[in-house]
């Protein structure tokens, strides 16, 4: 298989061929000690990022004449044909290995023979490791972006489409004054695009660089470390200092941060649309093909969809969590423990990612119950505040005004009345400037939304 290179005769042929070391080793690896370190199960997610980085790196090689053109060639065109079958989904991954450095690496070898054991020069995985995870967290947080563009669509067609519809507003989940649904997903609008921002700005603090070595720099001039026209969304640098190269997990936790502020975001959005499609608020319907059933009860439709989006948050917060964890108090440079990063950098991503698409499709699902809405906003409590408004435009001062509705509320949950129905008589009892009229004028969905004028259009 071409790969004895790393056997020392006495060695155990099994254990060690497929590992980048083992010369000093008089033994091979413990069973258990291998699958407690090995990596592979996930870190094939890093597959293409390594190849391409790779290929960076042996026209590096090539240019500071560590490899020459046929030797340059041939590991070139072994590591295409490997992105290939990456791209078209025929990677067969080979899960004995330690890690998806070492399995490319096998693989040049099988492809190039002699040629293939030179691609690791002046490299060690702990520069390998960054450059690929980093080029993954750059893709993955682009691919969010156009996800997050994607809800936020969704979610102003479908307020559009319902631009007339008021709905009670709602603090510490008790009715407060109107608003307008363009309002309400407005709001969820506004936090998105502060997310598409923070995405924005991890991938900003994302240098990709080369030249770390293990921890120390290479013999390599830091001039070949410019590395253009590679296929990474950036191009190559050379590192600007190694220990820091090898050992920095900012982009990670950055990355964390906004995906569980994502999460965190989605799961307010879901709770509301819980709530709205409960029998007691009864908003919304869901489309049926965005619920579930009960395996018990069969009149039961469920937000299902909703519910998680919610309950993932948690694993999006423990994730960031995690990283943090393991990152306080680690000694510099490389230390293994940095091997745990990628779970939960990739579990983050892919729940954000999930999320935000089916959020997308269900919003184009979602119907309001309107008949139901303006049931909820015949509530005259709501209008309170527009009443002691109209009180200090004719100049009331606002702590009388508060004093005054707050009586005239008082007033009519005693009494069971509606204030729309109070006599002129009864009004004035409360202020000589209400009536009738100015009531029935100001207890009114439509003209509680018309009287705020604070807001920029
Ligand atoms: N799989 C390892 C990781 O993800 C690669 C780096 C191993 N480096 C080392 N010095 N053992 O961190």
């Amino acid at each position: 298989m071409g790969t004895t290179v790393f056997l020392k005769p006495n060695i155990n042929f099994g254990d060690i061929m497929t590992k980048l070391w083992g010369g000093r080793f008089s033994k091979g690896t413990h069973k258990l000690v291998e699958k407690f370190t090995n990596s592979i199960h996930f870190d094939y997610k890093l597959a293409k990022y390594d190849v391409l980085g790779s290929l960076a790196h042996i026209d590096i090689l090539k240019k500071a004449k560590l490899l020459n053109v046929r030797e340059h060639k041939k590991i070139q065109s072994a590591l295409k044909a490997i992105l290939k079958t990456i791209e078209n989904e025929t990677f067969k991954i080979d899960l004995s290995f330690e890690d998806i450095h070492s399995y490319i690496q096998h693989l040049v070898e099988i492809k190039t023979g002699k040629a293939g054991l030179k691609l690791h020069t002046c490299r060690s995985r702990n520069d390998q490791v960054a450059l690929d995870v980093k080029a993954y967290t750059l893709d993955n947080l682009f691919y969010t972006q156009k996800n997050i563009e994607h809800l936020i669509e969704s979610l102003e067609k479908l307020a559009t489409k319902n631009r007339e519809l008021i709905i009670p507003g709602f603090t510490h989940l008790q009715h407060a004054i109107p608003v307008s649904i363009i309002e309400y997903f407005s709001a969820y609008i506004q936090m998105l695009s502060r997310d598409h921002q923070r995405l924005y700005n991890a991938a900003m603090n994302i240098d990709l660089t080369l030249g770390a070595g293990a921890l120390a720099g290479t013999f390599i001039p830091a001039g070949y470390y410019q590395h253009k026209n590679s296929s990474f969304l950036m191009d190559i640098e050379p590192t600007k200092n190694s220990l820091d190269a090898v050992s920095d997990r900012d982009f990670i936790i950055e990355s964390l941060n906004t995906l569980a502020t994502i999460g965190m975001h989605l799961s307010r959005l879901a709770e509301d649309m819980i709530l709205w499609s409960t029998q007691e608020f009864d908003f919304i319907n869901i489309d049926d093909a965005f619920c579930t059933g009960s395996s018990l009860m069969p009149q039961k439709k469920n937000p299902d969809v909703l519910e998680l989006v919610r309950g993932y948050s948690g694993r999006l917060f423990g994730n960031l969590t995690n990283v943090l964890t393991m990152m306080k108090g680690l000694p510099l440079s490389y230390n293994r423990d940095m091997q745990l990063d990628k779970e939960p950098l990739f579990d983050s991503f892919e729940i954000v990612q999930k999320e935000l698409a089916v959020l997308t499709e269900l919003f184009k699902n979602v119907e309001f119950k309107k008949e139901n809405i303006e049931i909820q906003l015949e509530d005259e409590s709501l209008y309170a505040t527009d009443l002691s408004d109209y009180l200090v435009q004719n100049g009331v001062a606002f702590k009388d005004a508060h004093k005054i509705i707050g009586h005239l509320i008082q007033h009519k949950l005693a009494n069971t009345v509606k204030i729309k129905n109070m006599s002129d008589s009864e009004l004035k009892k409360f202020h000589p400037t209400l009536n009738e009229r100015i009531v029935n004028k100001i207890i009114n969905p439509k003209t509680s939304i018309n009287s705020k004028k604070s807001l920029k259009k």
